[in-house]
């Protein structure tokens, strides 16, 4: 164990924040430590778009799903995957930009490299965040909010501020689920891990003051239906071409 691993041991979601803002420096060293990130073949496929009009605030928190946090944090970001330069390079070359699924993957995991190490310098500098997916219930009208241009493929927000809470750790997963060697185990191997799993996370849900319901409760609530099925239609039309 460094600090560095005892930091993000440390990690939870924060969904409370005090008015205290996010120092502008502060913010500049967090993007550049993002930017610090590996990129696909240096191909740097992301932006981040920082929303600092309070109304516009107000306004996507209904489209999260009403997350007054988006509008009530010290700061509020949404992460993009971006190959509106790529587009602009194949442009200046007189070439179409004729990339595909493969382009859209290495922007969504740039982006996400990227959003992690903002994340972890932001909680290095004492502050705490929350990705906010709910972003994606309704694109199309966060899209007309912000005017985002071709290219440009809004993934994810970002609430950043200081914790008015300190939550307790949501349990993972047990080490032997997710690290393999040579092989991946047999089914039956990890639906006992999973049901091990639930207990512990039944309990932490009881502890948070939720009922107490397993882990696998909430995949299943998850995956058992299509979710966000317009995403592909929507990014087609920034220009994804997912095939
Ligand atoms: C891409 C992404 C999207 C998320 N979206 C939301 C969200 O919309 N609202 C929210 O309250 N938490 C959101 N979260 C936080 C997760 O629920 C949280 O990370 C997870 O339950 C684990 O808890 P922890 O971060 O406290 O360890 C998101 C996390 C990720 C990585």
């Amino acid at each position: 164990m460094n600090d560095t691993i005892a930091l993000l041991h440390r990690h939870r979601s924060v969904r409370h924040y005090t008015d205290a803002p996010v120092l502008p420096e502060h913010i500049e060293a967090a993007v550049l430590a993002g930017q610090a990130a590996s990129t696909s073949s240096a191909v740097q496929a992301y932006s981040v778009l920082q929303v600092n009009d309070p109304a516009v605030r107000e306004a996507i928190v209904p489209l999260t799903g009403g997350q007054t946090k988006v509008a009530n944090s010290g700061a509020f970001f949404i992460i993009c995957g971006d190959v509106r330069r790529h587009r602009l390079a194949c442009e200046m070359a007189n070439k179409a930009y004729e990339a595909r699924l493969e382009a859209f993957l290495i922007a969504a995991t740039d982006a996400s490299f990227f959003a992690q190490n903002m994340v972890v310098a932001f909680e290095s500098l004492g502050y705490g965040i929350c990705y906010i997916g709910g972003l994606r219930n309704q694109l199309r009208e966060v899209d007309k909010l912000l005017n985002l241009p071709e290219g440009t493929y809004p993934l994810y927000g970002l609430c950043v501020g200081v914790p008015a809470e300190a939550p307790i750790a949501r349990p993972r997963l047990p080490i032997a689920s997710v690290l393999f060697q040579d092989s991946f185990p047999d089914d039956d191997t990890l639906k006992k891990q999973m049901s091990a799993y639930n207990e512990d996370y039944a309990k932490y849900m009881v502890a948070r003051g939720a009922p107490a319901r397993g882990w696998t409760d909430a995949i299943v609530k998850g995956a058992s239906a299509p979710r966000r099925a317009y995403l592909a239609d929507y990014y087609a039309t920034k220009g994804a071409d997912l095939s």
